[in-house]
């Protein structure tokens, strides 16, 4: 017989922001973020939706921790927002959102459920970005850090695992590259700044973290993808390479290796940030732990482009001479378009270890949207997001059996909730939320996913009957 697939203490969980999900824009002394401002500026969001109200966590959080409970998951990723705790992004601290995320934090191991908390999900706290220039300054970076430290001061005796930033890249690339996200930029020279200075952050906060919170890991999650020449020809196999130096290896080899992709900084030379000595020095070996956020994978193909660098139109990196395709008439797509490719979460995973020297890598988030109908009976049927998941796990499984350090796996995303620029029209949740009656049933893929870690983790006992344990790795 096989060896247990997941080894004793993995992770099973699901995961939020705060912008997508809590709603309470100015509740208790909440200062504005740039998504608040970015929502309401008109024609950035379908349908104009905005964050408003979103699935009213801030309002109640217990019905959804009753949830995890009742599916049996052992992990719960959420994040503070900045300005809840600081509504200037610095200075004063505002208690009662302080308070908020500690009352979150005890209601979760209560419920025998681990916290992971994620520092930075995009929701700046909008002053940064009025008077500083947000992470276009190198300035954020150390803002970040105080603002790390103090969220870790409240909740470090009881929280282990700390993710300080969601995905850099994005960030960086559709909120001051294209100009589709918050903050809404479309400045090349921001955007190498806001990369750069974001990884300083994660580095300037680690120590921070490690020195607030005894059991701290620091983690990061990053959004990565395979990605491969659409041909076999020289010209986009190079421009394949090119690519996933400008989404993958531009933050793994400075995490892991102390600098930025070659090739990728030589082309940008015009863009470069102000790197001081030092600061890969601070970044290299800065995490405990790799966040993978995995959905998709992306094709590439040579296209001489001028100007050098221009905005590119499809989410990579068009850099001197590649574009990326999203396979049109792919055989299964989600309801974003994205095509359905498990098997790159295994490469991703795999590529870790023979590449990166196997860090302890979770993945912090994976899931699908599609066009769910609304209950019916107190049911959901979403059997395609059920075989997605299946088949994402059975990945985790197979790299776990080739070796690789996986510690967890968390599913975008526990509730349906706020997507970005697609507002309310995309649900990737666990759970459909009717988003008049804040009303939450749990879809077919919710029951299969809690049926199948309460298999997993069945020889852990009964669950919800012991003391919160101190999260830890391990
Ligand atoms: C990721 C984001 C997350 C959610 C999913 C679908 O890029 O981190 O907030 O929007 O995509």
């Amino acid at each position: 017989m096989n060896a247990p697939a997941f080894p004793p203490g993995f992770c099973f969980g699901a995961a939020t922001s705060a912008y997508q999900i809590e709603g309470g824009p100015a509740a208790d002394g909440k200062g504005a973020s740039i998504w608040d401002r970015f929502t309401h500026r008109p024609g950035r969001v379908h349908g104009g939706h905005t964050g408003d109200v979103a699935a009213g966590v801030y309002h109640d959080f217990q019905t959804d921790i009753d949830i995890l409970r009742q599916l049996g998951l052992n992990a719960y990723r959420f994040s503070v927002a900045w300005a809840r705790v600081l509504p200037e992004g610095r200075g004063p601290v505002n208690a009662r959102g302080l308070d908020y995320y500690d009352r979150l934090v005890d209601a979760l191991l209560a419920a025998g459920v681990t916290p992971f908390v994620t520092l930075f999900h995009w929701d700046l706290p909008d002053a940064l970005q009025a008077s500083i220039g947000g992470f276009a300054a190198r300035d954020c970076a150390a803002l970040f850090a105080d603002y790390a430290e103090i969220v870790a001061a409240r909740l470090g005796d009881r929280v282990g695992h700390w993710i300080t930033l969601n995905e850099p890249w994005v960030f960086a690339t559709l909120g001051h590259l294209r100009g589709l996200h918050a903050p809404g930029r479309r400045n090349p020279w921001a955007f190498l700044r806001v990369v750069h200075h974001q990884l300083l952050a994660h580095a300037l906060a680690a120590p921070r973290l490690r020195a607030r919170a005894a059991a701290a890991q620091v983690g990061l999650s990053l959004n990565l993808s395979p990605i491969y020449p659409l041909t076999g020809s020289d010209a986009d196999r190079a421009a394949a390479r090119l690519a996933d130096a400008g989404v993958n290896r531009l933050f793994l080899d400075p995490l892991f290796r102390g600098y930025y992709p070659r090739e990728l900084w030589t082309r940008l030379r015009r863009f470069h940030p102000p790197v001081r000595p030092g600061d890969l020095d601070a970044i290299a070996g800065s995490l405990d732990f790799l966040g993978v956020n995995y959905y998709s994978r992306a094709h590439v193909r040579f296209r001489r482009l001028v100007p050098y660098l221009q905005l590119w139109p499809d989410g990579l990196p068009l850099i001197g001479s590649a574009v990326t395709l999203r396979p049109t008439g792919a055989p299964q797509q989600s309801a974003m378009g994205w095509e359905v490719y498990p098997a790159g979460l295994f490469e991703l995973l795999f590529r870790l270890k023979q590449e990166y020297g196997n860090p302890p890598a979770f993945v912090t988030e994976n899931g699908a949207a599609y066009h769910d109908p609304p209950p019916e009976n107190g049911r959901v049927p979403d059997e395609a997001r059920r075989r997605y998941l299946e088949q994402h796990l059975d990945m985790v499984t197979a790299a776990l059996r080739a070796g690789a350090d996986v510690r967890g796996y968390f599913v975008w995303s526990l509730i349906d909730n706020f997507e970005w620029t697609y507002g309310y029209d995309k649900r990737f949740g666990l759970v459909y939320v009717d988003y008049t009656s804040q009303q939450r049933t749990i879809k077919d893929s919710g029951h299969w996913y809690g049926a199948f870690v309460r298999q997993q983790t069945a020889a852990a006992g009964p669950r919800g009957t012991s003391a919160p344990r101190p999260a830890s790795i391990e």
